[in-house]
């Protein structure tokens, strides 16, 4: 697997001690100082440093998103530039549209949204999804176990067949 934003990379080290192959990064890995989360922790398993563009030269395994930020666009960059790289499968652990994982991009990319969440409700912080193509298709969802108040699930996604691509105006007009 590839960890992006593997933070501390302890799921990464508990993947590896189940013996799964995992190379993991981090635009700042800690015990960098400029990791916001993590300044100052000893990490669990080997972070390289790196961000959405390191996806490109790991295609060719599957892509591990845990709790990625709120409201940034890396973790969308990284899931659109793995697509076109001709990355296989996408698991994503965290939560759904308007949670405290990923931006909104992010979700719609993932095919999660079925309308524009900002058009449709007038939300004025969230970025517009209109026109973003749902590249990839959910194949699997599990709940894990979680903090008390977190919706935390395990998602797995694989490319969306040309036929099940849709941006999220034409899925909203198809759920109308
Ligand atoms: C909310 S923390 C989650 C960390 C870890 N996945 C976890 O669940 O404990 C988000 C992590 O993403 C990293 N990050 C932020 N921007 C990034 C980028 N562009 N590329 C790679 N990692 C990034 C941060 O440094 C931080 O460690």
């Amino acid at each position: 697997m590839l960890e992006l934003g593997a933070g501390t990379g302890y799921w990464a080290a508990l993947l590896a001690r189940r013996g799964v192959d995992v190379v993991a990064y981090d635009v700042a890995p800690p015990p960098s100082l400029a990791n916001a989360w993590f300044a100052g922790v000893q990490p669990w398993h080997h972070i390289h440093p790196g961000d959405e563009r390191v996806v490109e030269k790991w295609a060719e395994r599957s892509l591990l998103l845990v709790w990625p930020t709120r409201n940034e666009t890396w973790a969308s960059d990284a899931v659109d530039r793995y697509h076109a790289a001709g990355g296989h499968h996408v698991v994503f652990v965290g939560e759904g549209p308007g949670g405290r994982t990923g931006d909104s991009g992010f979700h719609a990319r993932l095919g999660e949204t079925a309308a524009c969440i900002a058009c449709t409700y007038g939300v004025a912080d969230m970025a517009c999804t209109c026109g973003i193509d749902a590249h990839w298709t959910r194949t699997f969802r599990t709940a894990l176990p979680r903090w008390d108040g977190a919706e935390t699930m395990l998602h797995v996604y694989e490319p969306a067949r040309a036929d099940e691509r849709s941006s999220s105006r034409r899925r909203e007009r198809r759920n109308r």
